[in-house]
């Protein structure tokens, strides 16, 4: 399973990239907008940071819209991968894109249904917003077993990237599950190296350690 980081923040990556947890970045207007940067220079600064496919998402609503952007988001760099959201016209850029070898996220999908037009349409990544969905008190975890189970069915090649992760216990059901990708903020990510008893293991054997007088040298 392949570790993205959900954010637009350059040291976060940064900081996660040299621990060797970022497979790949996810980011979003809202995620630049948090950031307080230029959309251009933090989309080229993380995608000369990290070497997997950096998603970067388009604002135009309508199809000729959202080509003429992605022409401009894939002049950033070659690990440049176009988000589309999931519309009709969506769909329509998204088959045109990967008819030509570029990389797209299908964003913001909330049903097996969309995320077999997706797939249908050649996109590299579908993104279920699982949080979300949990927010509205709908089991997010169940649209990731639908859409693998639809997917294997029909061999379909676009990877599932389990997105709105708001805990470790979501990464760790995407992962039963057999989601390709998921889309971690960073502090979910941190917090999956982190376990109590790891910390009173640690804490024992160093002061038995130190009582040994002895050296590793
Ligand atoms: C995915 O690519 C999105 O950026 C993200 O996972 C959305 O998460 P949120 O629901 O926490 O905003």
């Amino acid at each position: 399973m392949k570790f993205f980081v959900d954010t637009a923040q350059v040291d976060e990556i940064r900081e996660l990239n040299e621990l060797g947890l970022v497979d790949g970045v996810t980011t979003n207007p809202s995620l630049i907008l948090k950031s307080g940067r230029d959309i251009t220079e933090v989309t080229k600064e993380i995608c000369d940071l990290v070497d997997g496919p950096v998603s970067a998402e388009v604002t135009a609503t309508d199809y000729d819209g959202m080509m003429a952007e992605a022409a401009v988001l894939r002049k950033i760099a070659e690990n440049i991968c176009v988000k589309l959201p999931l519309t009709l016209d969506g769909l329509k850029a998204c088959k045109a894109l990967s008819a030509k070898d570029v990389p797209v996220n299908v964003t913001l999908c909330f049903s097996a249904n969309q995320a077999l037009l997706a797939a249908k349409a050649g996109a590299t990544f579908i993104s279920p917003f699982i949080g979300r969905l949990d927010d509205m008190a709908i089991d997010g975890m169940e649209l990731i077993e639908e859409i693998r189970t639809i997917y294997d069915t029909y061999q379909f090649k676009t990877e599932i990237l389990a997105a709105s992760i708001r805990s470790v216990g979501h990464v760790k059901q995407a992962a039963l599950i057999g989601a390709d990708v998921a889309t971690v903020p960073p502090g979910v990510l941190r917090a999956l190296a982190s376990h109590p008893l790891t910390d009173k293991g640690l804490a024992a054997f160093l002061a038995d350690w130190e009582k040994t007088g002895q050296k590793i040298s």
